[in-house]
């Protein structure tokens, strides 16, 4: 089942002309969970403002759920739950009172129980009691998933949750995460963090200058673009850079006195190695590394710019 999808989607800032998204097509299916990556100012906070309603779009079509978001606000409203970049906090509640408050806009009653489970889950049980501007900055981003999540949407939108959020807290997060995904829920989440996305996400979105420029499962995406791996060789005794002249073709580079790493095609390995064999054969330690979604997106936004 399809549950958000955007056709044609165009945004242009009224203020200063500015083009913050050009032809927006995305399809996002029941149970996905995809990352949005995008350098700063790429549209991705625009997109996801555009979702929650909080802006309005210049043209295209959004629907989720099924629903028409220009027809059904309500419905959309309902399906959605959105962790904002920013948000303006209701300092003067209890963090208690604020999810009790935004469960009854959604007109759900006497669900105490489910507030308290989330809050456990989101290590903010003790903390029930104390006003929003009590908490942390990282508290703060658990509470916003808590007062997202307090009507049980259907689709999860994070944009940038862990930024601010110390390591612990980030795998903590991310279990959270990765359980509310195994339940179905559908997640989209946008992240500096590649690692993070490479980590939790089946489906990458990369969007660029307002424009989608890769929209696909991960694997496939690694496999397009992430044709290379990295071979670090260790020797028994130093390494002479001259001494691999030869292999030259293979980004040879000497990285530490006993080192050397190559840069290959998958497909050459076996060359590599053979060739590498031949020339020495007292390795004390090999690595093969396949290239991280780092790489390739760092790739993607070059390619783009060239
Ligand atoms: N209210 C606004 N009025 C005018 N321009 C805006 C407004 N909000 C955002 N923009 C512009 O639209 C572009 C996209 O901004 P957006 O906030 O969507 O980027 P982003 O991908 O979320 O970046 P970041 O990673 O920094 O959060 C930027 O050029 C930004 O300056
Ligand atoms: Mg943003």
């Amino acid at each position: 089942m399809r549950m958000l999808i955007t056709e044609g989607l165009n945004m242009i800032y009224k203020k200063d002309g500015k083009i913050a998204l050009k032809d927006v097509n995305i399809n996002i299916e029941k149970g996905e969970f995809a990352a949005l990556l995008g350098q700063n100012g790429a549209g991705k906070t625009t997109l996801i403002n555009i979702l929650s309603g909080n802006v309005k779009k210049t043209s295209g079509k959004i629907y989720i759920g099924g629903y028409d978001l220009d027809k059904n606000e309500l419905e959309t409203k309902k399906l959605l739950g959105v962790v904002p970049q920013e948000s303006g906090f209701d300092n003067f509640f209890s963090v208690e009172e604020v999810l009790k408050k935004q469960s009854g806009y959604f007109g759900i009653k006497r669900n105490k129980e489910y507030i308290h489970h989330l809050l456990n889950q989101l290590n903010l049980f003790e903390k029930r009691n104390n006003y929003i501007r009590e908490l942390s900055g990282g508290m703060k981003r658990r509470f916003q998933m808590a007062k997202a999540l307090v009507h049980k949407p259907e689709i999860f939108i994070l944009d940038e949750p862990t930024a601010g959020v110390d390591i612990e807290m980030r795998h903590n997060m991310y279990d959270f995460l990765l359980e509310l995904h195994k339940s179905g829920l559908t997640i989209i989440l946008t992240t500096h963090y590649i690692e993070e996305a490479e980590r939790l996400c089946d489906r990458i979105m990369v969007i660029n200058s307002g424009e989608i420029v890769a929209d696909e499962p991960k694997e496939i995406l690694m496999d397009r673009f992430g044709r290379e791996v990295r071979v670090s060789i260790c020797f028994d005794g130093p390494v002479d850079a001259q001494e691999w002249e030869s292999l030259k073709k293979f980004h040879a580079e000497v990285t530490h006195h006993n080192q050397i790493d190559f840069k290959v095609d998958k497909a050459k390995l076996p060359v590599l190695l053979n060739a590498i064999a031949l020339k020495r054969g007292d390795f004390v330690d090999i690595s093969i590394e396949r290239e991280k979604l780092e790489d390739v997106y760092l790739q993607l936004i070059k390619s783009r710019k060239e």
